[in-house]
């Protein structure tokens, strides 16, 4: 892949980046034909047990390369920029954090899954839930948008998090809670202990300094609920924020 970086004296070269990452690729594609790389290549890179190689365009006449194994990369995307189109309907730009959440997790909601959205307001990740026809409990003490209140997919909860019991176990724990998360890492642990969800994607606020070795410390709160595989990255949507997932 070929790629310019996002700066004001690079991203001019986004243009030129394309055509040659083009360029190459036909030429690949001409040695051997049973490579149709052409679409989208690093989507395939991890299945294939590929090498990633990367070229960034620096300056006109400034390229630099870049190769590790698809396995040890920490993303397939072109420079870490997971970008993805979410439609125009979607309530928050959130929603496009738990696309890549669920792209990096490498599983998500099948239809009629039940899944608890805990600091869901106004409702991007439900609303990217209910696309794929799961059925969202949504809490918040905020509101979700209107004709996602009135979703018959969505029972809407207007509660703090830290009160709400689920009646059943759910398939699935979403978690974009804006609150300190030492206590939000310790809700989470309690859902694992109490075996109320068997899967877990949240999203932790990090405004402290010193972030890594406070996310360290965070998936070790988690861990102590029983979640198993706690993991934790910085996705390119995140912000002042990490993004966890586990199973049970
Ligand atoms: C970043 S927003 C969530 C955005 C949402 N995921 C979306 O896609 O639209 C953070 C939310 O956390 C909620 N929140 C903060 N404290 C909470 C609590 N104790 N219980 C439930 N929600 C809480 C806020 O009301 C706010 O709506």
């Amino acid at each position: 892949m070929v790629w310019a970086p996002d700066a004001e004296a690079t991203s001019r070269l986004a243009g030129a980046a394309a055509a040659i990452e083009t360029a190459v690729l036909q030429g690949i594609e001409a040695q051997d034909p049973s490579l149709a790389l052409r679409h989208r290549p690093w989507q395939r890179a991890g299945a294939l047990g590929a090498i990633l190689v990367q070229a960034v365009l620096v300056a006109r006449d400034r390229i630099v390369l870049g190769e590790v194994s698809a396995e040890r990369a920490l993303s397939l995307a072109p420079g870490g920029r997971f970008r993805m189109r979410v439609r125009r309907s979607r309530p928050s730009r959130s929603a496009r954090k738990l696309e890549e959440a669920l792209a990096w997790f490498g599983v998500e909601p099948s239809p009629g899954e039940l899944c608890v959205d805990l600091g869901a307001a106004p409702g991007g990740w439900s609303w990217a839930l209910l696309e794929r026809r799961a059925r969202v409990i949504a809490v918040d003490p905020g509101r979700l948008r209107r004709d996602l209140m009135e979703h018959r997919g969505v029972e809407y909860l207007s509660q703090s998090a830290f009160r709400f019991t689920p009646s059943t176990p759910a398939d699935w724990l979403f978690c974009d809670m804006a609150w300190r998360p030492h206590e939000v890492a310790e809700l989470l642990a309690k859902w694992g202990r109490r075996r109320w969800a068997s899967l877990l994607v949240a999203n932790l606020k990090l405004p402290m300094r010193r972030k890594a070795a406070n996310v360290e410390e965070l998936r070790g709160i988690v861990a102590t609920g029983g979640w198993r595989d706690v993991r934790s990255r910085q996705l390119y949507h995140d912000r002042d924020e990490v993004t966890v997932t586990a199973h049970r």
